[in-house]
């Protein structure tokens, strides 16, 4: 009885650790990806997403989104196009293995930025962002809810305004974001977006 748990549990074990990927394999193949998200997942600018520390689920399913178009990247174009599913899932476990990015947050937008990020705004039926990226902003891997906390204001207005224009759609038949962002005003997006880059 007991050996036969021990060994199901060993079976489950090496599977998992399968499903994760290979980090050291995922390393020699980001060459390609450096020059907009660098070497350790932190990106040069706010264009392009900083991906460090990111989970390796959410890599994953936005890998494989943008390679079979579900997710509209233009400057990806062609990438991914000789990677396998294998390489991406190494990929993944090599950013996800890096440390986050760190930022600060305006001060004077922060009081907006929290009461939309920790409450929702209830008159229009905003959602909490809390309660799916959690209130760190460290997301979770097991749901393939992103982390947000540290990344690009830029970046985060960008994505809440594709999710409102319904250009990314990636979210699932919900559409948990589309629905998020459906309401939110330019001023409140951009409130939000600070509120996160300060978060750690
Ligand atoms: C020429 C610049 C460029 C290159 C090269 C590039 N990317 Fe990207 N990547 C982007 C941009 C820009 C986005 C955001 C797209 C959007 O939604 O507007 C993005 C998005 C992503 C995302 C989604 C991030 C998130 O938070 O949702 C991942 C993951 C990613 N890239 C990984 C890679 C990997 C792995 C490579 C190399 C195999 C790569 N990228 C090469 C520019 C680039
Ligand atoms: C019900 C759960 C849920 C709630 C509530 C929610 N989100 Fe999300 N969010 C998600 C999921 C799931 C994704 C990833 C969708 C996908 O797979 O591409 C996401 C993606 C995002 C992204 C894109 C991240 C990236 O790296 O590209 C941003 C930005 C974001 N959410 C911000 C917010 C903000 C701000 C709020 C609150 C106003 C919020 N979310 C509320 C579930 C949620």
């Amino acid at each position: 009885m007991y050996r036969l748990l021990i060994a199901s549990i060993l079976v489950l074990t090496s599977s998992i650790t399968l499903a994760v990927g290979n980090a050291d394999n995922g390393e020699t193949l980001i060459a390609p990806c450096a020059v907009c998200h660098g070497t350790d997942g932190i990106s040069p600018a706010g264009s392009f997403p900083s991906i460090a520390g990111q989970g390796s689920k959410y890599l994953l399913k936005q890998l494989r989104d943008i390679k079979n178009g579900d997710r509209p990247a233009v400057l990806m174009t062609g990438v991914l196009d000789d990677l396998t599913d294998q390489e991406m899932q190494d990929i993944a476990a090599y950013f996800a293995s890096k440390e986050r990015q760190k930022g600060a947050s305006d001060a004077s937008l922060v009081a907006l930025g929290e009461s939309i990020y920790r409450s929702g705004i209830k008159r229009k039926s905003v959602a909490a962002c809390t309660s799916c990226h959690l209130p760190s902003g460290g997301g979770n891997n097991q749901a393939s809810f992103p982390a947000l906390a540290g990344q690009w204001p830029e970046y985060i207005e960008a994505q809440l305004k594709a999710f409102r224009q319904g250009i990314r759609a990636n979210d699932g038949d919900g559409g948990m974001m589309r629905k998020t962002a459906m309401d939110l005003s330019d001023d409140e997006i951009a409130a939000v977006a600070n509120y996160i880059y300060g978060l750690k």
